[in-house]
């Protein structure tokens, strides 16, 4: 499995959905762990519990403080954690723009209603009063308008006759307990394939024209329609422990320069290096993903047919 998503889970009160998150990730093919809990009341139950099982917490005061000043102390604990993802659960605060932008498409939250139905508060004891047959809960991604974002599920419950606030809000909160981390899960999953290297290396390439797959002694080669290959993606090629992904140069005297200049970066790939291919390091933890698509764009035009080759230099000129 890819490397399991961080999660920050943000509380205010119980955490009754931190620990259905909690214990969800408890299971083996579970995408996420929780990374922290952090509240905005350092009386929160839930942190309590957070702490029981393990995870580490923090919790800060919102009193006296701006809204942005608190909310930054809270990045920076999500930071230090190394957090990837963040997941409200009964996060009663709103949030500052600032904090917003700076987990945009990475911050969750689970609302108790069917959104857009019955935004903000007393959501419950609004759906009663409007004789809705259902109630339910939704978690969307969060955006700077309170609970606006895009909906990524939601779950419809049934009111009941005699239903009051309190019922109601109790068979919702079973729901919520189902539906949060299914979703989370699947959310997380969804935007693993975009941050493996493989997959980086395989969207680059095959934008590139008439660029196509195909394996290659088994390891992902990308060439162009009617030339040669111009990319392999190398992982752990015969134990060498290094993923990389392997480009042409010019021949071996560009191959040993580069060497040379940045031994971390550049290596010469086994069975490819006398013909001057260069392995490009994509696991030294800050790969440069223009740089790579730069020597991907380099590599295609070495190996791309003159048909193709003659149209480009047509257009360059210009
Ligand atoms: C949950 O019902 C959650 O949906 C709601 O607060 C409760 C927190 O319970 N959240 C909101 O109303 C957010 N606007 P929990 O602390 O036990 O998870």
């Amino acid at each position: 499995m890819a490397d399991r998503a961080r999660l920050g889970v943000l509380i205010s009160g119980r955490g009754s959905n931190m620990a259905a998150l909690l214990y969800a990730s408890r299971a083996a093919d579970c995408p996420f762990a929780l990374a922290l809990v952090a509240s905005n009341d350092p009386d929160a139950a839930g942190l309590t519990l957070a702490a029981a099982e393990g995870i580490a917490t923090f919790a800060l005061s919102h009193r006296g403080m701006a809204r942005a000043d608190f909310d930054a102390r809270i990045d920076a604990a999500l930071r230090e954690a190394g957090v990837t993802h963040v997941a409200l659960a009964g996060y009663m605060r709103l949030l500052s723009p600032e904090f917003v932008e700076r987990w945009a498409g990475r911050m969750v939250n689970i609302h108790p209603s069917l959104l857009p139905a019955y935004k903000g508060l007393h959501t419950h004891e609004r759906a009663l009063a409007a004789g809705d047959s259902h109630g339910g809960c939704s978690v969307h991604l969060v955006t700077a308008e309170l609970d606006d974002g895009p909906v990524l599920g939601q779950t419809p419950v049934a009111i009941l006759p005699g239903d009051t606030a309190e019922t109601l809000a109790a068979r919702v909160l079973i729901a919520e307990h189902q539906l949060y981390p299914r979703i989370l899960a699947d959310w997380v999953r969804a935007g693993q394939p975009a941050d493996d290297p493989l997959s980086r290396v395989r969207e680059l390439s095959l934008a590139l024209p008439e660029a196509r797959e195909k394996l290659s002694h088994g390891a992902p080669g990308f060439f162009v329609e009617g030339g040669k290959f111009f990319a392999y993606f190398s992982a752990d090629h015969h134990g060498n422990g290094i993923t990389a992904v392997l480009v042409r140069t010019s021949g071996v005297e560009e191959q040993a320069m580069l060497i040379e200049r940045d031994p971390a970066l550049y290596y010469r790939p086994p069975y490819l290096g006398p013909s001057g291919w260069i392995g490009v390091r994509l696991d030294t933890g800050d790969t440069d993903w223009a740089h790579v698509g730069e020597w991907l764009a380099r590599s295609w035009r070495l190996a791309a047919p003159k048909r193709l080759t003659r149209l480009m230099d047509v257009a360059d000129a210009f």
